[in-house]
């Protein structure tokens, strides 16, 4: 579960945690040297009033403590989403809790917001210069936290003056009770107070949820409304989902936790529409599940996504994939006489 699983072979034989880890410190170290050429032009735009060189960006996850995210825009993503980072320091769920789904090409992981804690990624980001591209910062709580939404504010207040946007999660399935904030009032109070703590920190950043793809049709709409409401800047669909879709293969596919990949696409791409049609241009939608190719790219695109984002795809193809990701969904723009990411925006609605 690696960069490295594509160029090295051994890599594959390790636990995916393991290769995990080992591509992330063979990043930071600089061992692994970003090699790739700037997008093609057509690919910027511009989003929440933010330059992107792509809308393809690097899913929550991949860099859970803002330890490289430099390196990932050296591949060529147009920007970098980084954590979950909580409050406190936490080890997360026992092990093994990240399984390869190979024949579908997709995992499940239980991880349980495994991170050093909100120190220490703000301390990394602190310490960059800043001129590679948006960074993301992706916060939530910790597990045994009595105040969950206290929880987003002191990240907020810490982290909101050292990144470009702040994307609260509140849709992991591993952390048990999260999901339960995606309704009634919840979303709103969470979003209240932390744009709250992010403004008196000094940073006027825009605020994104991260949602679940397991949300149906009314759930929905109760949190597009929600978010407009309390005055979100966006929301990323979404993170990893709990059902299991027919066609799962290998021994590894009845764990617990939750299911990312290829599998995930079509899922997460009918509740981006959805939430496309009821926000109608009031929220920049961030589409992400199952991206593997600059086809799938597209069809996010045209479902109403602004900036789409990646993570198990890259596990498996390596830094190659971000390259082959600007070629292709170049070529499509052009074949379907779109000059750019924002005129195909929601055109296949
Ligand atoms: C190993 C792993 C760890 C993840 N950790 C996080 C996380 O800490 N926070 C988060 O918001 N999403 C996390 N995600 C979810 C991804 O950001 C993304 O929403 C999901 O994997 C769907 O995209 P994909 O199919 O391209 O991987 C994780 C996904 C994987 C595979």
């Amino acid at each position: 579960m690696s960069l490295i699983d594509l160029g090295m072979p051994l890599a594959r034989m390790l636990d995916p945690e393991t290769a995990h880890a080992l591509s992330v410190r063979m990043l930071a170290s600089g061992m692994l040297r970003p090699r790739t050429p700037p997008p093609d032009p057509r690919l910027a735009t511009e989003v929440l009033g933010l330059r992107f060189k792509s809308p393809i960006g690097l899913a929550a996850g991949f860099d859970k403590n803002a330890e490289v995210p430099d390196a990932m825009l050296g591949f060529g993503f147009g920007f970098v989403e980084v954590g979950t980072i909580t409050p406190k320091p936490q080890a997360g769920n026992p092990h093994p809790r990240m399984f390869r789904l190979r024949a579908n090409r997709a995992v499940i992981n239980r991880l349980g917001f495994n991170n050093q804690g909100l120190e220490a990624a703000a301390g990394r980001l602190a310490a960059r210069r800043r001129d590679g591209g948006p960074v993301a910062a992706n916060i939530g709580p910790n597990r045994d936290s009595a105040d969950r939404i206290q929880d987003f504010e002191l990240c907020a207040a810490r982290i909101a003056p050292l990144a470009d946007l702040l994307v609260l999660n509140i849709s992991s399935p591993n952390t048990p009770g999260l999901r339960d904030l995606q309704g009634g009032d919840a979303v709103g109070n969470i979003l209240r107070r932390t744009i709250a703590a992010a403004r008196d920190s000094g940073a006027a950043l825009p605020v994104l949820l991260k949602i679940a793809p397991d949300l149906d049709a009314g759930e929905v709409e109760a949190v597009v409304e929600a978010a407009v409401a309390a005055g979100a800047a966006g929301l990323v669909i979404g993170n990893t989902t709990v059902s299991r879709p027919d066609g799962l293969r290998g021994r590894h596919r009845g764990e617990q936790g939750g299911l990312s990949g290829p599998p995930l696409f079509g899922l997460s791409t009918r509740v981006l529409a959805q939430a496309a049609g009821i926000a109608r241009g009031r929220l920049a939608l961030v589409g992400v599940g199952g991206v593997s190719s600059g086809a799938d790219a597209y069809v996010k695109i045209r479902a109403g996504a602004d900036l789409v984002e990646l993570y198990t795809a890259l596990a498996y193809e390596g830094p190659g994939l971000v390259r082959r990701i600007h070629d292709e969904l170049a070529a499509l723009l052009d074949r379907d006489g779109f000059a750019s990411v924002a005129a195909a925006k929601g055109a296949g609605l």
